[in-house]
């Protein structure tokens, strides 16, 4: 159900909602005090919090003579922060709690004419998408799930690379946080070392050589210790720093960082990018196999051309490869 804007709100989600601030500390508060807090009764609380279970998936400790806890701190979206970022950024931007993918959220939207660019974020995706058919674990308040509607006008060059950018400027805002080995994956995996830190999918609509819409959908795993759900190495960014992650100041960085490298795009293409993304590409100069399909190509990652596809050094031919279906691995890494 969306947070905002204000005429989605109900009042059961506002209740629900102020009951889990009052709980993402992770400390124990009482039924009693909470109901003070809403202004309801011990009963009602009772009655959110099992609604809290069962429709958000989050698990709450109750411990008789303490109250209830969450198993640990979470940091939830913070709504005014965003809308004031997004403001001055001149986005819309509409935050969810529960939504299937926020990419298809932001393709409904960009299809029924809504202003764009508008961002959609959300506490929970039950439907969240990869790339090559796969997946995205997005549990509540856990990590980030965002999805950046624009319009693109002007044709296809305005399309060349933008992946890759926008790899790009998911990197830049997590060296911000210090973590040490973060780079990048052609196309646009984002690491730390060899476990994924964060993914990217973009996906249009309408005609690419005129008019069309493009959604950025990325994912962060941002506080998530813990899922056995994801079918790859991973890590997040609480994994890697230890301490829990504001997503609120994550996703506003992000976004900042978004729109001056979404502009620069725009005027300049992926080659203003090219050298600063070769640098951050861990697996430069490494010997990797490429998949498409069941075609396996071998060689050396020599970095990227200035349309952002990936250059192989074949036994010492060049040659340049693109396509959304591609993955690559390195050599003799099963
Ligand atoms: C990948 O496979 O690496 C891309 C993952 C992209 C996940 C994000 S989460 C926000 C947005 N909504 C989706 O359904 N997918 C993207």
């Amino acid at each position: 159900m969306a947070i905002i804007p204000a005429r989605f709100h109900e009042k059961p989600v506002v209740c629900m909602r102020t009951l889990l601030k009052l709980l993402a500390d992770g400390e124990f508060h009482s039924g009693e005090v909470l109901g003070q807090r809403l202004g309801v009764s011990r009963a009602a609380v009772w009655k959110q919090l099992i609604q809290l279970q069962e429709e958000l998936g989050l698990d709450i400790h109750k411990v008789r003579g303490k109250g209830y806890r969450l198993p640990k701190a979470i940091s939830l979206l913070d709504v005014e922060r965003l809308q004031l970022a997004c403001g001055e950024l001149g986005w819309a931007v509409s935050l969810f709690d529960t939504v299937g993918s926020t990419n298809s959220e932001a393709m409904r939207l960009a299809s029924e004419g809504a202003p764009l660019p508008h961002l959609i974020v959300a506490e929970r995706q039950t439907a969240g998408r990869g790339r090559r058919g796969r997946t995205w674990a997005s549990p509540f308040s856990e990590n980030i799930y965002y999805s950046l509607a624009l319009r693109i006008d002007g044709g296809a060059q305005h399309l060349e690379g933008l992946s890759l950018v926008v790899g790009l400027s998911v990197i830049e805002v997590l060296k911000t946080l210090d973590i040490s080995g973060a780079g990048l994956k052609w196309p646009n995996d984002v690491l730390v070392g060899n476990r994924k830190v964060a993914g990217i999918l973009v996906e249009l609509m309408g005609d690419p050589a005129g008019v069309c819409q493009v959604v950025i959908g990325i994912g962060i795993n941002v506080n998530m210790l813990a899922n056995e759900t994801v079918d790859q190495p991973w890590t997040s960014l609480q994994a890697e720093t230890g301490g829990l992650v504001d997503r609120s100041a994550l996703a506003i960085a992000l976004s900042r960082r978004l729109a001056w490298d979404l502009q620069k795009h725009r005027k300049e293409g992926f080659s203003s990018f090219r050298q600063a993304w070769e640098r951050n590409h861990l697996w430069e100069g490494r010997e990797v196999s490429l998949f498409s399909g069941s075609q396996v190509i071998e060689g050396r990652a020599l970095g990227v051309d200035d349309v952002g596809a990936l250059r192989l050094d074949l036994d010492g031919r060049e040659q340049t490869f693109s396509g959304g279906e591609l993955s690559l691995r390195l050599r003799n890494d099963s």
